[in-house]
Formats: C-alpha cells, sequence, structure tokens
C-alpha cells in the first residue's frame, strides 16, 4: 500500500520518501516546489486550502480583480467631459463576483498544472512537523493520516489577519479582506477599520462603486509605511472620491440591533457613531507560525516570524522558511524570491537573499510605487541625496490618459551620482517601478536613467525626467 493511493486507510504505515517537503502553496510555496522539480528534486507540496495561497484566491487576484472592475464603473460615471455620455450605468455584483472567481479558478488550476509539468507532487492536506525529516500529512475530512519522510522542509505558511479582541470576524457584519472580496452586494456604509494597505485598496474600490466609505485609523496617518509625500496625493484623491478618514482613531465597540449597526469610535473630538452595514477589519497580518510543529522540530522563532539566514535556513539545518513567515515585508514578490533561493539551496547551489530593493505597490488611487530608500532614509544612512520630481501633469501620456495626479520622485547620492531610491504616485506608479527596481539593482546612476532612451509617449518618461531633474537638466519642466 502507498501513501498517497490509500484508501480509506486509518494510519498508513508506510512512509513515502522525498527529497523535499513544501508546507503551503501560495507564491512562496508552489514557486518552491516548481524550481525544485525543475533542479530535479523529488519533492512534495502540501497544502491545505486551495494552491495560490491567500495572494490567488483570496488576495492580490481578486483584489486587483475588483479594484479594476470599479476603476472602469468610475471611469464609465465621469467622462462626460472627454465626451463619453453613460446612460443606465448599472452594477451586477452576482455577475462581477463570478467572473472574479473564474479567473482564481484559472490560476489555482494553473499552479496545479505548473508543478505536475515541473514533476513535482501536490497534495492538499494540513502538514505538522512530527520531526525535523517527518511530517504527518492529513487529506481534509479525513481521519487517516499519512507520514512522509524527506530530507529537508521548506515552511511557507504565510499569515492571516490580526483580529481585534472587541471587532472579531464574524464573516457577516464584521469581516476581514477576504470577506470583503466576496460581498453579494455593495454595502451602503462601509466603515475600514486601519487604513493600510489592504483597508486603503478595499475600502477605495467601494467608493466607486457608490458605498459611503469611512476609515477609522488609529495613527495620525493613511498608509504609514509609505514615502509621506506620495500619501497625501493619495489622501487629496480619498477625499475627491468621498472617502471620509478619522485619523487618530479608535474603534471601540459593534452595536448590532434590528439589522442596523453602528460602530462606536474614540476620535481627538470625543466619541461618534458609524452606521454600518460593513466593517472590514484590516489592523495587520500575523505569520501562521503554530500548530506546524515547529517547537517539536526546533525550529526557532523571533517576535512572531520564523528566524532565517540568508539561504533561508532556519537554526535547524535541513529546515527553510520562506514568505510572510520569515519576515517582512509580507509581499508575495518577496515570497517567490525567497523560494527561488530555498530551493536552489536544497539542490546544493550557492544561492543567498542578496535583493538590493524589494519594490512595494499599493493599489490605491493613484497608486503608489516605491523601491529603494526614502530621502529620510538614505540621510539616516549618511547619504547626501539630492531629489528629482517629475510631476504627471507635465507628462503628456498622463494628460492624454485624463488623470495627471501624482509625480516620480528620484532620490540620488549626492556624491557618487547613484539612485538610492524611486517612489511614483499615479496612474500606472506599480507597473512603471519595476524600472526603478532594476535601476537600483544593477547599481544605475541618476545619470544612467536619464540617458535611457525611453519610448514617447508613455509614463515611465517620468522616471527618465526625474532623475534627469536630480542632476538639473529635466527637460520638460523648470530645473530649481
Ligand atoms: P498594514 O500594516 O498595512 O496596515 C494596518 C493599519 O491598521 C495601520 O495603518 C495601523 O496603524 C492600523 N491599525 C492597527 N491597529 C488599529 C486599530 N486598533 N484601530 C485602527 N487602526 C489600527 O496592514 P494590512 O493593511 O492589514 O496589510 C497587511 C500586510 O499585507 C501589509 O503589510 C502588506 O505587507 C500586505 N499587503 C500587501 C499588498 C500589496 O502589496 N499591494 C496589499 C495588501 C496587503
Amino acid at each position: 500500500m502507498s501513501c498517497f493511493d490509500a484508501k480509506n486507510a486509518s494510519v498508513s504505515t508506510e512512509i513515502l520518501k522525498v527529497e523535499a517537503v513544501v508546507i503551503g502553496a501560495g507564491p512562496g510555496g508552489y514557486v518552491a516546489g516548481i524550481r525544485l522539480g525543475q533542479l530535479g528534486k523529488k519533492a512534495l507540496v502540501i497544502e491545505k486550502a486551495s494552491p495560490g495561497g491567500v495572494c490567488l484566491n483570496v488576495g492580490c487576484i481578486p483584489s486587483k480583480a475588483l479594484i479594476h472592475a470599479a476603476k472602469l464603473y468610475a471611469e464609465a460615471g465621469q467622462s462626460a467631459d472627454i465626451g463619453i455620455q453613460v446612460d443606465n450605468l448599472r452594477l451586477d455584483v452576482a455577475r462581477l463576483q463570478k467572473w472574479k472567481e473564474s479567473l482564481v479558478g484559472k490560476l489555482t488550476s494553473g499552479v496545479k498544472q505548473l508543478l505536475k509539468a515541473n514533476g513535482c507532487d501536490y497534495r492538499q492536506g494540513t502538514a505538522t512537523l512530527l520531526s525535523p525529516r517527518t511530517v504527518r500529512l492529513v487529506p481534509p475530512d479525513s481521519t487517516d493520516e499519512f507520514l512522509v519522510e524527506t530530507e529537508n522542509v521548506i515552511i511557507a505558511t504565510g499569515a492571516r489577519p490580526v483580529v481585534i479582541p472587541s471587532l472579531p470576524f464574524d464573516g457577516n457584519r464584521i469581516v476581514d479582506s477576504t470577506g470583503a472580496l466576496d460581498f453579494d452586494e455593495i454595502p451602503r456604509n462601509l466603515v475600514v477599520v486601519g487604513a493600510g494597505y489592504i483597508g486603503m485598496e478595499i475600502g477605495t474600490l467601494y467608493a466607486k462603486f457608490g458605498s459611503k466609505v469611512t476609515f477609522v485609523e488609529a495613527l495620525p496617518t493613511i498608509l504609514p509605511g509609505s514615502d509621506p509625500e506620495c500619501v497625501q496625493v493619495v489622501a487629496r484623491k480619498a477625499k475627491k472620491l468621498g472617502m471620509e478618514i478619522l485619523l487618530g482613531a479608535k474603534a471601540k465597540a459593534l452595536h448590532d440591533e434590528g439589522g442596523k449597526a453602528s460602530l462606536s469610535v474614540e476620535t481627538g473630538n470625543g466619541m461618534v457613531e458609524l452606521p454600518a452595514d460593513k466593517i472590514l477589519v484590516a489592523v495587520g497580518r500575523r505569520p501562521n507560525i503554530e500548530d506546524i510543529g515547529l517547537e517539536i522540530a526546533g525550529v526557532k522563532t523571533a517576535g512572531g516570524f520564523i528566524t532565517v539566514d540568508r539561504q533561508m535556513r532556519t537554526n535547524v539545518p535541513n529546515i527553510f522558511a520562506i514568505g510572510d513567515v520569515a519576515g517582512q515585508p509580507m509581499l508575495a514578490h518577496k515570497a517567490s524570491r525567497e523560494a527561488e533561493v530555498a530551493a536552489e539551496v536544497i539542490a546544493g547551489k550557492n544561492a543567498e537573499m542578496d535583493a538590493r530593493v524589494i519594490p512595494a505597490v499599493v493599489f490605491t488611487d493613484p497608486e503608489i510605487a516605491s523601491a529603494g530608500l526614502t530621502a529620510d532614509e538614505a540621510q539616516k544612512r549618511g547619504h547626501e541625496t539630492k531629489t528629482g520630481k517629475f510631476p504627471f501633469s507635465a507628462l503628456g501620456r498622463a494628460m492624454a490618459n485624463h488623470d495627471t495626479d501624482g509625480f516620480c520622485k528620484v532620490i540620488m547620492d549626492t556624491g557618487s551620482g547613484d539612485v538610492l531610491g524611486i517612489h511614483v504616485v499615479g496612474q500606472g506608479a506599480g507597473d512603471i517601478i519595476s524600472e526603478a527596481a532594476l535601476a537600483i539593482e544593477m547599481g544605475a546612476a541618476a545619470e544612467d536613467l536619464g540617458l535611457t532612451i525611453h519610448p514617447h509617449p508613455t509614463l515611465p518618461e517620468a522616471i527618465m525626467e526625474a532623475a534627469k531633474a536630480a542632476r538639473g537638466e529635466a527637460v520638460h519642466i523648470l530645473n530649481r
């Protein structure tokens, strides 16, 4: 009897032997599985939910689908000034959700196919470490369990939303991001607790669909991790879209009676009561490090994350950790790169995580994207800096696209001329930023960016112009 074709077995006595078990199939785990397969390693990826993890199933992809739809909907309703008149604009939420689900279905089945095509096994089930070299696998809805003996383990179990004890998720009134991407109607009043990445992205999309959106943010700013000047542009647009932002505010208690609900919020000006059909709580995410047998295997953690070295190796030499469980920033693309490193190390290659920059994008309106240091961070590290800035309002393509909010900023080391950081706020910022990441990764100087011929008319010209501006050589704005 083999481990995996056993039907109705109780506890399998036969042990499957592999060279690597990957626990979790998000953008960390499935990429690790693919890379291990490519490198000829006999690997097994175990996932308790659906392949693709949070990102493909209930995070990055479905949120971007709804953000795209909300953008089209809002623009269709507001394009009379460029000659596009839309009567009877309507939103079919059921159809929208169906489209979103079909995308997710395509991508998740694609992940399974990719794993298979690369020679990596995939199993649905819950995995727990019984020792550094033994993993228990319990398939869903089963009392059976199977044992897998492995030379290496990669832990890629991701993260989950932080719960506010006084506002626990109930899947109905109080939802996390997963619930908020699954509404079957557009809430009239949506209160978003936490104006970080998730809250701002989802709040903005519902504002465009017509919800009255109010943010309750504990800090004195929205998007606390982002460049403050970029944040100002997003805050201005949020106001234009009718969103209300309560800063320095704390959500206290939900009152839910007779089908009507409201949230009491403590603000600097006293208590306010916010009507709330739905409340999205997005106050951060916490790594999934419990219930996977870390203690039994002797894996060390610190500050809620699994401790790893630059090869993604934990203190237990044959156990690796990647993605959200292995430290900040909790971003899909960082997880995928770490996955490649861990797989290559397991395959005997001399790989390590040596990225100079991990770009980040907030998909708000407009988007904020950054690669490298802010001017403040650069100065704290001892750099003398010059900043070149180019506004989208001076960019032909942005004007033609009927959206000129935002700018691009290049932070340059004054002495060497090297690019230290690039920050973009504006339409398409998320797509523009890859050039910035490549430039910093390759050690480019601002002059290199300025001398690189950019196709006209395109949005990335903003990077070229901002790089020139840092040297006092911008063409389409006055140099100060
Ligand atoms: P976050 O850390 O970005 O923002 C949470 C916000 O909640 C902060 O502004 C914080 O001050 C506020 N907050 C905390 N406790 C609060 C309270 N009791 N009342 C009011 N406000 C409170 O966390 P978020 O948005 O949940 O996202 C988690 C992570 O997921 C991000 O750090 C990011 O790494 C990742 N993510 C990335 C995305 C992307 O790359 N576009 C999109 C969404 C999430």
